[in-house]
């Protein structure tokens, strides 16, 4: 084995001195892996490619076995020995499976956000992996864009805070331990903004909004160590992000310091010819350099392009070397030339499977969202002998995955029915699927009316299938698909009749557009995809087992028309408040959500007062203490989120609505008051005027403080924000 350990950037040095172009292109290419039964196979390529240094990186490597083989050969029979990096989508989990990251986000707790990560990561190591995709910090205010799954949610406040806490997570404190993982943010920037939610379609945002809205989560993992980041597939204005020399050399580079690795997304160098910005292979393997992408995930773009383009002087060597160095870099801080079997090296323990299945349980029923819950029709009655299970997803264990599983087997997931039949083993318990997820076939739905008849309240299991959202799932219809919407109605109705409550739960990966059924079910539940425990975590919930704490982190729409919706927009010179024929509304809809953003009840009854600013003004440099009551007045324990936001009056550029400040978690017991008290930095109102700088403008900042960005429900307060101290 090559007994090479180049920590010490001279090491480096010297090897890319002993690299010849072929090794260093391996170096910036990494291809996809699979595993079939004769070992480790590479799409398209042998693993001759490996031993030749072609090939220098690997994804989809799964395996503690498979990796171990892979990197076997490039350490051991590759001329210089340098160890391959191997990435892998653990996006909400490796082999246990946590929330889907929509999901994820409602739990509103940086903790919980980096312990799944750190567990995740921990799993995944076991199995030889060294990189993650993710976070994927891309802000989406468009149900519509299938990948809103996948990310933070509407506010970029969230974002910031989930960016920190998931590179925190997946990277521990030491990225050459055993058991981290290198994070890869992504996708800059502003992917989700795609235009009408269309996946890959081209991105035209304002300057303002980018700098508000897009950039800042990536600023936040930049600022939080992240080793790599994603540019977005998607075009700014024109220019593919692959080749967007301004956002990567400029704004990622130079503006927030970024010096770590850009990975391409998968066949991104390539697909710049169908952008229209390269005439072939050559040509996009040259931009994507020059615009600083380090690695070519797939294309083969570089491999194949680049010797041309430094023929044609299209690259330099010296950018050559460039990416070289940071990539070998990475591979160092990520300690795989100290010892590249570091990863995978030892099996999990039963006992940590096992820890991480309670966590996995105990986050699912954390990002259960609790939409409506008419005369207090759940929890369930502890008493219960007959609940009736119906819809498409109350028995299907896969779709519980959402939408990456990475490691995770279809039937390691605990399906609804499955969760139920646990929690109430003195119930009886019954199922019928009624219709297909998607399709036209109704002629189940009049078996599943018969088993209403009798049962004490009936769960409809409804939704998108786990493969609906995420990547090139766009959906131009985000209600309920197939016959589930006839399916639904007639439930509602043979129950109505009969008095018996309906409880929907809806598994999505995304704010689903079903106003009717807000309006119809006794209670109304945002399960996203729970993950690997999805059926004891919704037992959890339903039986009261555990209060819901869950809040939406995105905006659930009225009607497809309201898209794109968010907390934050601007007011305009008509605005939505007061209402009247000429504020800016629609003439057939409301202009507000059916659930704005935060929005989710508890088992308790909580109210907020005594909203108080101390001190209730300040320069910059305090930070002043927003404290309010609450009191639980409700009959069980509970947990309440509060929300700060400010709103400024008047600034040099007309301000949004509200804007997120802080958020806070209050557990109290039933009759229980306590105070919760979010603190304020001053210097956090600073805002981008005219010119697109940031500065801190004087002058009162309304404070408002409630259980979600309803409006009308804000607890209000002032501060005043002073430029000069006070004489
Ligand atoms: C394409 C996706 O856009 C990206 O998020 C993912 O990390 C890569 N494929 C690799 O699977």
């Amino acid at each position: 084995m090559n007994a090479l350990k180049p920590r010490d950037p001279r090491r480096i040095e010297t090897l890319i001195g002993r690299m010849t172009l072929t090794e260093k292109l391996g170096q910036l290419t990494m291809m996809a892996a699979s595993h079939t039964v004769t070992g480790p196979v590479i799409a398209g390529h042998s693993v001759g490619d490996i031993r030749s240094g072609r090939i220098g990186n690997l994804l989809n490597l799964i395996g503690a076995a498979a990796a171990r083989e892979m990197q076997r050969i490039a350490v051991e029979e590759s001329r210089l020995g340098i160890p391959l990096l191997i990435g892998l989508d653990v996006i909400h989990g490796h082999r246990t499976l946590f929330p889907a990251p929509l999901g994820e986000a409602a739990l509103f707790d940086p903790e919980a956000w980096a312990l799944t990560a750190r567990e995740s990561a921990r799993e995944a190591a076991a199995d030889g992996i060294a990189m993650t995709f993710a976070p994927m910090l891309d802000v989406s205010r468009d149900p519509r864009w299938g990948r809103t799954v996948e990310g933070p949610g509407e506010s970029a406040w969230v974002a910031e805070r989930l960016a920190a806490a998931k590179v925190r997570g997946y990277q521990g404190d030491d990225l050459a331990a055993a058991d981290s993982l290198a994070a890869v943010a992504k996708h800059f920037c502003a992917y989700g903004a795609v235009t009408a939610g269309r996946e890959y379609a081209s991105v035209d945002v304002s300057e303002r909004a980018l700098l508000e809205v897009h950039m800042p989560p990536f600023a936040a993992a930049v600022a939080a160590g992240v080793a790599a980041v994603m540019p977005a597939f998607t075009d700014l204005a024109g220019i593919p992000m692959t080749a967007h020399a301004g956002m990567l050399r400029g704004r990622l580079r130079r503006q927030l310091g970024f010096e770590g690795v850009l990975v391409s997304d998968y066949n991104a160098i390539a697909e710049l010819i169908q952008h229209g910005v390269a005439a072939d292979l050559v040509e996009a393997a040259a931009l994507a350099l020059e615009a600083g992408v380090d690695i070519d995930m797939v294309s083969g773009a570089y491999l194949q392009g680049l010797p041309a383009a430094l023929e044609r002087g299209l690259v330099s060597l010296e950018r050559i070397d460039e990416a070289v160095r940071r990539v070998l870099s990475l591979k160092a801080r990520l300690g795989l030339f100290d010892d590249p079997y570091r990863r995978g090296a030892a099996a999990e323990s039963a006992a940590a499977l096992g820890e991480r299945r309670r966590l996995a349980r105990d986050v699912g029923a954390r990002s259960i969202v609790l939409l409506t819950n008419r005369d207090d029709a759940l929890p369930l009655a502890s008493d219960i002998r007959r609940v009736t299970l119906i819809g498409p997803l109350a028995d299907a264990p896969a779709e519980m995955r959402g939408p990456w599983w990475s490691a995770a087997e279809p039937d390691a997931q605990i399906s609804v029915l499955a969760g139920m039949r646990a929690a109430l083993p003195r119930a009886e318990v019954l199922h019928a699927c009624g219709v297909d997820i998607a399709g036209s076939d109704d002629s189940g739905i009049a078996a599943a009316l018969e088993l209403c008849d009798g049962a004490q309240a009936v769960v409809l299991c409804l939704g998108e299938a786990a493969t609906m959202s995420g990547e090139a799932a766009s959906r131009a219809h985000p209600g309920l698909p197939g016959r589930q919407r006839k399916l639904a109605e007639a439930v509602l109705e043979r129950a109505g009749a009969r008095a018996i409550p309906v409880i929907a739960v809806l598994f999505s990966g995304r704010p689903l557009v079903v106003p009717w059924l807000a309006e119809r079910a006794a209670a109304l539940l945002a399960a996203w995809f729970p993950g690997c425990e999805a059926g004891h975590a919704l037992a959890d919930i339903l039986t009261g087992r555990t209060s819901p704490s869950g809040r939406t982190p995105i905006s659930w729409p009225r009607a497809v028309g309201q898209i794109p919706l968010d907390f934050g927009q601007r007011r305009g010179g008509r605005p939505v408040d007061p209402p009247g024929p000429f504020s800016s509304r629609y003439i057939d809809e409301s202009p507000e959500p059916l659930f704005p953003f935060g929005h989710g009840l508890t088992y308790g009854r909580f109210t907020l007062s005594h909203l108080r600013v101390v001190p209730d003004s300040g320069t910059e440099s305090a930070t002043v203490q927003v404290s309010v009551e609450v009191e639980n007045q409700g009959r069980r324990r509970a947990q309440e989120t509060v929300f700060l936001f400010t709103r400024r009056l008047k600034s040099r550029v007309a301000p949004p609505l509200l804007e997120l400040r802080g958020v806070g978690r209050i557990a109290l017991d039933p009759g229980a008051r306590g105070t919760l008290t979010l603190p304020l930095a001053i210097a956090q109102l600073r805002s981008l005027g005219p010119d697109l700088e940031p500065a801190l403008e004087p002058g009162a900042i309304e404070i408002l403080v409630g259980a979600s960005a309803n409006r009308a429900a804000l607890l209000t307060g002032w501060l005043e924000v002073r430029t000069t101290p006070e004489s």
